[in-house]
């Protein structure tokens, strides 16, 4: 028997809280409810009201399916106002102990010291690597001996107004937010294989108002980056290019679209109904298709551009997974390989059970994923608490001893200034 847990998923075009039970393999869905998400642009809490309503028919959704009352949830957080850099951190190690779980606390906690600007917050601090006495690229130094132990930490950074504004709209929906968790961390968790992450891979989760990426290298995570731009914007030069309206563009789009010119016929056209036409016209589907072309190899090569400025070439040997709902685009793979010159898959969350059909497309990929990234890092974060609490009453154990030996020390005469 797994967990009982509360994954709530803010995207800019659908809302989605899961209650599951994370086990061993799967996660079994005990209830879902998924909304249109409304109040969110890019990522961005544009309308605190519509959000928290949208927010709270989603949670009452869930609610009724699965039975549970839902008082804390994991949240899904991304945005333009991400950030992302890495930090180092040392410590010295006590003579020939080997290095101990609490050394690589101390040295998680003076790489998190760093000075960030004003109006922002951290959101996860994940160590990449460890290095002691100079050799490097240690995946875990537990027990080996040295004397200066470093560790290589990737720091996640949010605007506080924006998470405080997204805190609100849960909140005012009756829901406490237990962490908020990065979209494409979530997502990697529950789409990417083991030895994907050990070989090196890039997680691109395409949605409706961004694309969220994640690096993994040697399995762990290299680097993060939300780049806003997404599926609303190809509907948007969609409905632009035709002249239609946004809900037709929409629509037009996911019957006719195609992401590779080269791959739709030259004969092939569709009917559209254009603003101020008084009859209907045809549009010829590679027009259609050049239209998303342009967008499409946009976001790729945004991404390539990202991924370069963290220093990746030749480190994504499994290369990309996309995900999201608009991966779901034909064509989206070839344009992707084109772009950036690397093998790609798409994926969709797979060791679901329980009520999961809707939630088997990769539209669903970071709202399962909550639930387990959820989980694990809330074990990780009670093992850190324990650790420290340790820390904590060794130094007081300490403090004590040493006043005991004061007091002894000014009762006992003779013994003072030994
Ligand atoms: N078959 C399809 N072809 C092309 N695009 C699709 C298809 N199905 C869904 N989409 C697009 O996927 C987008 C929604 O994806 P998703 O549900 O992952 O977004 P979201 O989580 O709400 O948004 P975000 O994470 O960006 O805030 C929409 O723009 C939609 O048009
Ligand atoms: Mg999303």
């Amino acid at each position: 028997m797994g967990e009982i847990v509360v994954g709530l998923d803010i995207g800019t075009t659908k809302v989605c809280t899961i209650v599951g039970e994370v086990r061993e393999s799967d996660v079994y869905v005990l209830g879902v409810g998924i909304e249109p998400s409304s109040g969110v642009r890019k990522g961005i809490v544009t309308d605190v009201g519509a959000l928290s309503a949208a927010i709270s028919s989603s949670v009452h959704k869930a609610e009724k399916s699965s039975g549970y009352e839902i008082g804390r949830a994991f949240v899904s957080i991304a945005g333009g106002h991400v950030e992302s850099l890495n930090s180092t951190g040392a410590v010295g190690i006590a003579n020939s102990r080997g290095v101990q779980i609490n050394d690589l606390e101390r040295a998680m906690d003076a790489a998190r010291a760093i000075t960030l600007p004003h109006g922002r917050q951290v959101l996860h601090v994940i160590p990449r690597n460890y290095s002691l006495d100079g050799q490097t690229g240690l995946r875990s130094p537990l027990g080996m001996l040295g004397f200066r132990l470093e560790v290589e930490a990737h720091i996640i950074t949010a605007a506080s107004a924006n998470v405080q504004n997204l805190a609100k709209c849960v909140e005012d929906a009756g829901v406490y937010v237990d962490r908020f968790i990065l979209n494409p961390l979530a997502s990697g968790d529950v789409i990417l294989t083991p030895d994907e992450r050990e070989a090196g891979v890039m997680v691109v989760d395409i949605g409706g108002g961004t694309t969220d990426l994640a690096m993994f290298i040697d399995g762990s995570v290299w680097h993060t980056a939300v780049i806003a731009v997404g599926g609303q914007h190809i509907t948007n030069d969609t409905a632009a290019g035709l002249h239609l309206s946004s809900d037709l563009a929409e629509s037009v789009k996911l019957k006719y679209g195609h992401a590779d010119p080269k791959a739709v016929s030259a004969l092939e056209a569709f009917p559209i109904q254009p603003f101020g036409e008084e009859l209907p016209s045809k549009v010829q589907r590679t027009d259609l298709a050049h239209i998303i072309n342009a967008r499409v190899a946009e976001i790729f090569e945004l991404i390539l551009k990202e991924a370069k400025r963290s220093g990746y070439d030749g480190l994504l040997k499994a290369g990309i997974v996309l995900t999201g709902g608009s991966s779901q685009l034909p064509g989206i793979k070839t344009i992707a390989s084109e772009v950036l010159n690397l093998p790609v898959r798409v994926a969709q969350p797979e060791n679901v059970t329980g009520m999961s059909d809707a939630l088997k497309n990769p539209a669903y990929s970071t709202s399962v994923g909550l639930l387990k990234l959820g989980l694990i890092m809330d074990l990780e974060d009670d093992r850190r608490s324990a650790i420290r609490k340790k820390r904590d009453d060794a130094g007081a154990g300490e403090r004590v001893a040493k006043i005991i030996k004061g007091v002894f020390g000014r009762l006992l005469p003779g013994e003072e200034g030994e």
